[in-house]
């Protein structure tokens, strides 16, 4: 390990996260009776401009009225480039309760940006004795973002996750794709001719780069790494089959613009019990080994050792959050 100890964000399970607009009070209760993990109420892109008075009003309501259970609570403030954002974390902060846990920041650009934030959020928590710190979810959707997106991790301490906003870094990017979130046909490989003449078409993940870049960031912070938004809600699999990749790579969940895709993000971030299970005897086999010296010890003829050890806890501890939850 290196000398440098990165301080770990605030624990919270994050597999699905549920964006709700703000502008629609009706699915606020619905929403807080899902099974997601955590909700971000939307003053953004989901709310119209004429709307976004209202929608603040709606939500300075909701967070203080609704029983959000043992989720986690987001706004997601319009950004830093609009004249929407000082009145919405001004009018959040100062007129809902506790119960809000985190202020999502879009379109973050600079560290610069999650700086003025910060500095907003800590005047109005001093002045309003908010006991509870806020935390900050960033979004990286935009070229300006995934360049400083190593200063923006670590550039304030209530940072908490960073998301992958790829509907709005697509555009940002000028990417040509075909769905939010989705894979692109074009982003293949053609295979040389094999024998026979035959050529295959392997189609890639155009969204690997940016989102093993992201999990670099965040992870070397301490924070979270969340995939954003997959946009055919009725393409379950497709869903699913983008979030493992996402898991693969490390993130710890995925949005959910709609309800149904709450439960796949939950199942595809959580640890099978099986996998828990192969964990727990890891533990068990470098503990004995352990205790008769040994630094190494073969498991099911496969070498294990103290990076195995890590990875496992990891698997067990989330089971745990899980269970606990
Ligand atoms: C999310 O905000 C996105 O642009 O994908
Ligand atoms: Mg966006």
């Amino acid at each position: 390990m290196s000398f440098k100890t990165i301080a770990l964000a605030p624990n919270r399970l994050n597999r699905s996260e549920l964006a709700v607009p703000g502008s629609n009070p009706k699915l606020f209760e619905k929403a807080a009776r899902s099974a997601a993990d955590v909700i971000f109420l939307d003053l953004e892109d989901a709310v119209a401009p004429d709307d976004k008075p209202q929608a603040r009003k709606n939500i300075i309501q909701a967070v203080g009225d609704i029983d959000w259970g043992k989720k986690s609570l987001a706004v997601r403030i319009n950004g830093l480039d609009t004249h929407f954002m000082y009145r919405d974390v001004v009018d959040v902060l100062e007129q809902s309760s506790d119960r809000l846990d985190l202020i999502m920041i879009p379109k973050v650009g600079t560290a610069a940006d999650v700086y003025a934030v910060d500095m907003l959020v800590t005047q109005i928590e001093a002045a309003m004795g908010r006991k509870k710190r806020i935390g900050f979810e960033l979004i990286i959707e935009t070229a300006l973002g995934m360049q400083n997106i190593h200063e923006i991790a670590a550039a304030s301490p209530r940072n908490e996750s960073l998301h992958f906003g790829v509907a709005d870094y697509a555009a940002s990017t000028r990417a040509r794709t075909t769905s939010i979130g989705g894979a692109n046909p074009d982003y293949a490989v053609l295979t040389d001719a094999d024998d026979a003449g035959a050529r295959d078409t392997h189609w890639g993940d155009m969204w690997h780069y940016a989102i093993s870049r992201m999990v670099v960031a965040a992870r070397a912070n301490g924070l979270r790494a969340v995939d954003g938004p997959f946009g055919n809600f009725s393409d379950a699999d497709g869903y699913r089959s983008a979030a493992r990749r996402a898991a693969v790579l490390g993130c710890e969940g995925k949005w959910a613009i709609h309800p149904s895709q709450v439960s796949l993000g939950n199942e595809v971030f959580s640890p099978s019990e099986k996998d828990v299970a192969q964990a727990r005897r890891i533990i068990a086999a470098m503990k004995e080994a352990e205790a008769q010296g040994k630094g190494a010890v073969s498991l099911d003829g496969r070498l294990i050792d103290y990076a195995s050890i890590r990875q496992a806890e990891v698997l067990v501890k989330k089971a745990e959050e899980i269970a606990a939850q």
